[in-house]
């Protein structure tokens, strides 16, 4: 077991279902696609490894790329947006691209997602169309409807004793806010959650990369009825919006953003409230202190996406010759940037593989760091607090059944649990 065990009364991290993977393999030649990377536990192993061994790695894997593992060397890349772009995607995968047909309707195997795969200047123009959405002060007007979504799916199965955590709680929570706020229907969460996960927690090796699952189709016939009639709405606010020397977004601008929006809001979150859910079952004594001293609330939540953080990394490509920290780096090479791993650098973090859920300061980088740091962090922030206070409400005492623990089938980019089967004292409405 590559684990931690209880030290000072505080709460650990434990990765006690490391299978037999051989971590050596992976510092040797990383691969976050081969199918033995998703096993709980083991991407943390190689990152400790690589940081140890080999911060900056060089892979074949998949075309080949650089492997950075560091908080320093992470924080350098991200923050040069001049010489490490965005433009040629932000994820490494191993499938082929394939463009639009042409066909109406076809927007190629997916739209290219906006502002993630932009660069500056044109990058600043779709990001200012999104920063007020997540405006910290519309955010706080929006918690009512966070706390009323994840009281109805709480009121499914209170009364039941058990449910499944993803199934019942951390699926349909982000899924149905996203939609509200998006503007599409809420009661149809699995139609629109489903292929996101699908996609996102899959591997596909070798073969064309499938076109986007989600409903493109309506989702565009619902940004027109907006254009012509707009709501209090994400979909409104979009096809509303102007850029460049104010002309308003086109249809397939708003599109890629819309599905951006649904896709960046349902899964990250999805697998960041899992993971807390699971720690704070494995840790009675975190959760108890949680109950006892709310205030730590918002702290114990950081240091949580902390540890662990769903998006384990995302890409550059170098525009030009460069190096890092001594290493030259060509142009058109990429160069994946562990966030993952730099959140449990000790450089920055003492005592990093620690839960101290009071830790302060917490510059961890699991939205990002740079232009393109996550816009919906606030989101993301005020859906996992709700949550978890409704949770430590209401099944104050659920228990999760270890054995039933499902880790997603793929963990290459965001890292989650999809099946949390647990236990608590039933409660009537
Ligand atoms: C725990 C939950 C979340 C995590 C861990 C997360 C993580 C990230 C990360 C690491 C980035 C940086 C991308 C890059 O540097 O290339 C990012 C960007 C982004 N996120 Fe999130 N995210 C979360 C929730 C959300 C939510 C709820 C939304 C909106 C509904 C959202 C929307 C976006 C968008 C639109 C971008 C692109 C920003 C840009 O390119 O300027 N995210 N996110």
């Amino acid at each position: 077991m590559f684990g931690l065990s209880p030290k000072g009364g505080l709460a650990m991290v434990t990765y006690e279902r490391r299978a037999e993977v051989d971590v050596d393999r992976f510092v040797e030649c990383f691969d976050h696609h081969d199918p033995s990377f998703a096993r709980e536990g083991v991407p943390h192993a190689v990152y400790d490894q690589l940081r140890a061994r080999c911060p900056i790695a060089h892979t074949d894997a998949h075309g080949g790329f650089w492997v950075l593992s560091r908080y320093a060397d992470v924080a350098t890349v991200a923050r040069n947006d001049a010489l490490f772009q965005s433009r040629h995607g932000f994820t490494i995968d191993p499938v082929r691209e394939e463009g639009p047909t042409g066909a109406p309707g076809d927007y190629g195997a997916r739209p290219k997602p906006l502002p993630i795969e932009l660069d500056p200047p044109e990058f600043f123009e779709y990001r200012k169309v999104l920063n007020p959405l997540f405006a910290p002060r519309r955010m706080a007007r929006r918690e009512a409807d966070v706390r009323e979504i994840t009281n109805s799916v709480i009121d499914e199965f209170i009364g039941r004793g058990h449910c499944d955590l993803f199934d019942d709680l951390c699926a349909p929570l982000p899924a149905m806010v996203t939609l509200r706020f998006l503007g599409l229907p809420e009661d149809e969460w699995r139609k629109w959650a489903s292929p996101v996960h699908e996609d996102i927690h899959s591997d596909r090796a070798g073969e064309a990369r499938p076109p986007v699952g989600v409903d493109l189709a309506t989702m565009m016939a619902v940004a027109a009825q907006r254009r012509a009639a707009p709501r209090d709405d994400w979909l409104s606010a979009l096809t509303h919006a102007t850029v460049e020397d104010g002309r308003l977004l086109r249809d397939d601008e708003v599109l890629s953003m819309a599905y951006v929006l649904l896709a960046a809001g349902v899964d990250t979150t999805t697998n960041a409230l899992g993971s807390a859910l699971v720690y704070l079952s494995r840790n009675p004594q975190a959760r108890q202190r949680l109950i006892d001293q709310p205030d730590i609330l918002a702290t114990a939540i950081e240091e949580m996406l902390r540890v662990f953080a769903p998006v384990q990394g995302f890409s550059r490509t170098a525009a030009e010759d460069t190096e890092i920290d001594g290493h030259a780096v060509k142009a058109g090479e990429r160069v994946l940037m562990l966030w993952a791993s730099a959140n449990m650098d000790e450089a920055e973090f003492p005592d990093a593989a620690q839960v101290k859920l009071d830790r302060l300061p917490n510059r961890h980088f699991t939205f990002g760091v740079g232009i393109h740091r996550c816009v919906g962090a606030s989101l993301a922030r005020l859906e996992m607090r709700v949550v978890l206070e409704e949770v430590l409400r209401r099944l104050p005492d659920f228990e999760v059944d270890e054995g039933g623990l499902v880790l997603q089938p793929a963990v290459h980019t965001i890292y989650g649990f999809s099946r949390i089967p647990a236990s608590f004292t039933p409660a009537s409405l």
